[in-house]
């Protein structure tokens, strides 16, 4: 497998990575997060400027930390599509000119290939086909792996996307921004069971979602229980939303994998670092004989050692970008052979 450099900078991670042989050589994350924070959200226009201000520290750390001379490096890979274009465009600069700089090939990534490619780097063994449940700040998709670069998407969420959920509902209750992991910690506190919420099943559509009605029902929840301010139980709410979205999302991932025959799952995204929804997916695998991989939260999240090992796989397959390719806010995952000459 060659040696690839990448770059990510889709939202408001700025990353980048060198990875050989699925070994992580480095990988270098400069996380927004605090300064969003701030807002209760990603603010576009301030995550392009912070890019522009960390891209080159972090292709600088990336590269001395691997060990690697530029000669020993194969190729440049980065995220080209779908995110926030602003963001995108910073990554794809500076690729494009380490690329030129260097008489590299350049590799585009679509960000989800990316994310499914996290669970080759955490499992050497892993091989497709398998299906993926990608959950993330903008993503619930249920993913067929048919073969390297062969993708099938079996179910998508038809409004928010979960992580997207976690962070509304979480604001809803007052816990700040990102949502997901406080409402996970405040969960263990809470009872799972405490109240019965929607979970979004689409009538005829099995594996996809529908979270934006469960953020109502937990709104609608609220004003209920506290129609004068009084004091919500807090962890009890968190906890069964948590436990509602774990459940949905869990269900739908081992039916279609059992719908399939698919002996192999796994969970990437940032939500596939919640606590409910892992111990969901590992009893209902180990009841169904299904091996189930999680990666490392460090390669949940958005990371640039993923766009790299989607970037050997293509760039040993002879796939390249032209120096030319756009950035694109969106791209369907199955047409991402559309970013190659
Ligand atoms: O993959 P990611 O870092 O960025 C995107 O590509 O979107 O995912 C971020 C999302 C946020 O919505 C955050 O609230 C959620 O992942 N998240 C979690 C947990 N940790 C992060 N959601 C649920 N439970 C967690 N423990
Ligand atoms: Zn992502």
């Amino acid at each position: 497998m060659p040696t690839i450099l990448a770059i990510e900078s889709s939202c408001d991670e700025t990353a980048a990575a060198v990875v050989c042989d699925r070994q992580i050589l480095s990988s270098v994350v400069s996380s927004q997060i605090q300064t969003h924070a701030l807002f209760g959200g990603v603010v576009p226009e301030i995550a392009a400027r912070q890019h522009v201000e960390m891209i080159n520290p972090a292709i600088a750390e990336a590269y001395r930390e691997s060990g690697k001379t530029w000669a020993e490096i194969d190729g440049i890979a980065v995220t080209t599509a779908p995110g926030l274009i602003g963001s995108l465009m910073i990554g794809v600069t500076a690729a494009k000119t380490l690329a030129m700089l260097h008489k590299k090939p350049l590799i585009a990534i679509h960000h989800l290939e990316g994310h499914i490619c996290s669970a080759l780097l955490a499992e050497p063994t892993l091989e497709p086909p398998f299906l993926c449940l990608l959950v993330s700040g903008g993503h619930s998709s249920i993913i067929l792996v048919k073969d390297y670069t062969d993708y099938q998407v079996m179910g998508k969420t038809r409004d928010d996307a979960a992580g997207e959920a976690f962070d509304k509902v979480a604001r809803l209750l007052g816990l700040g921004y990102p949502g997901g992991p406080v409402i996970d910690k405040i969960s263990s506190s809470g009872n799972p069971k405490a109240y019965k919420l929607p979970q979004g099943r689409i009538p005829d559509s099995p594996y996809d979602s529908s979270f934006s009605g469960l953020k109502t029902a937990v709104l609608r929840l609220t004003q209920k229980l506290s129609p004068n301010g009084e004091e919500l139980p807090i962890a009890d709410i968190a906890a069964s939303f948590q436990e509602t979205v774990a459940l949905a999302l869990a269900t739908r991932t081992i039916k279609c994998a059992i719908a399939h025959n698919l002996s192999t799952i796994v969970a990437v995204g940032g939500v596939a670092a919640n606590s409910a929804l892992r111990s969901r997916l590992v009893t209902m695998s180990a009841e169904n004989n299904i091996r189930a991989i999680f990666p490392p939260l460090s390669l949940c999240t958005d990371n640039a050692a993923m766009i790299a090992c989607a970037g050997a796989i293509h760039l040993s397959r002879g796939e390249t970008s032209s120096m030319n390719i756009a950035t694109r806010s969106r791209l369907n995952l199955e047409d991402c052979q559309s970013l190659y000459i």
